[in-house]
């Protein structure tokens, strides 16, 4: 853990962390024949994708901190390379006070981790099998071992059907035994990558309470990241939001929601709002702090809609209406609404936290 000298101490520290991908252009199976082959043009022409730019981050001993950005705005990414899977192409990271380049194996003894959609699990052996086996991994005794998995299987409500394999559980219960997995060796620090997607409701209520009382009753630090809004706001202390590889702010959640309590948002559905139509109402509305046209799946039903967040609903609506109207868009409905977390995103980056329509 690194102390700032100011009391604070932390456990995931990043500092200028950038990580780039490089996708090389395909030249064909002869391209090395052609004229502008020197190596140096080829990587003038390749696709680079900045995943992470810049990124500073500290995240305290014992916080539960939030990751919360849309698809492929670098959450495993940042994930990945605070559990040394993927090198920082420049800055500094360290993890329980270690640098992840230098001290990398007493970076990985820090943390447990669940990295989502991936099968890191025997599905051909039974959950008490599968966490037996990774405790041999880590090198633990066997006796202690016994006691700390009957343990988190009790913790996790596994025990009834601890001796059936994998491949009968639901995908709620693997994910169980994922976060199991990761807590075998009493690691002080948990990183979560999208811990409830795709699970069906229930069992995503269930894995995020066992998160908080992973956080309040044993201490850890937890880092999870998300795109589900709810998700963060539910279990988060402090949040950071990520878009195209930049954090764009770090806060606690009340502060954050703070930035839109006092607004108001007006919010209507209306059908194939033609291009540009957020421009428009911009120049009726220009002191509005943000006007965002969400896309919806109109062929299954779903408008979509257009959100204007810091003016009087009173006074305005009528002009937003008054906008639309000139340029004959058809409106399902006008509602006044309060601002969500994901509207304090879409006004700090003008993105959306889902694919439109989702
Ligand atoms: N191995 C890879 N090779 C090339 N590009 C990648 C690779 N992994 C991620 N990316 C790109 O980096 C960006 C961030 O991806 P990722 O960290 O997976 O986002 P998230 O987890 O937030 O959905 C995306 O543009 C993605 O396409
Ligand atoms: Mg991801």
């Amino acid at each position: 853990m690194v102390n700032d000298g100011a009391g604070d101490v932390f456990s995931i520290e990043t500092v200028g962390l950038t990580k780039r991908f490089v996708k090389k252009k395909h030249r064909g199976f002869f391209g090395f024949l052609r004229k502008d082959h020197p190596k140096k043009r080829q990587k003038e022409n390749d696709d680079v994708t900045v995943a992470l730019n810049n990124v500073n981050i500290k995240i305290r001993a014992g916080e539960l901190f939030g990751l919360l950005g849309p698809n492929g705005s670098g959450k495993t990414t940042l994930i990945k390379c605070l559990s040394t899977i993927l090198i920082p192409d420049e800055g500094r990271v360290t993890v329980n006070g270690f640098d992840v380049q230098k001290e990398t194996s007493m970076v990985r003894a820090s943390f447990g981790m669940v990295v989502g959609g991936e099968r890191t699990l025997y599905w051909k052996l039974t959950a008490r099998d599968n966490l037996m086996y990774f405790s041999s991994l880590y090198k633990m005794q066997r006796a202690y071992a016994k006691k700390r998995i009957e343990e988190l299987l009790d913790a996790f409500q596994l025990s009834d059907r601890a001796d059936e394999r994998l491949e009968d559980y639901s995908s709620g219960m693997r994910q169980k035994v994922a976060i199991a997995r990761a807590l075998l060796h009493d690691p002080p620090i948990l990183l979560l990558d999208e811990p409830t997607l795709g699970l069906d409701p229930n069992f995503a209520r269930q894995i995020r309470k066992q998160i908080r009382e992973i956080s309040e009753k044993y201490g850890k630090t937890v880092l999870l990241t998300t795109h589900y809004m709810d998700e963060a706001e539910q279990l988060c202390d402090r949040l950071g939001f990520i878009n195209h590889g930049n954090i764009v702010a770090v806060d606690t959640l009340n502060r954050l929601k703070a930035m839109v309590k006092e607004k108001e948002l007006v919010e209507v559905a209306v059908y194939s709002p033609p291009v540009g139509i957020e421009t428009h109402i911009r120049s009726m509305l220009p002191e509005a702090e943000v006007i965002k046209l969400i896309r919806g799946n109109e062929a299954e039903g779903t408008p979509s809609r257009i959100k204007v967040i810091g003016v009087t609903a009173e006074e305005h609506a009528g002009t937003i209406i008054d906008a639309l109207r000139q340029k004959n868009v058809r409106i399902g409905s006008v509602n006044v609404v309060v601002p969500t977390l994901e509207d304090v995103f879409i006004k700090l980056t003008g993105a959306e936290l889902r694919a439109s329509g989702v």
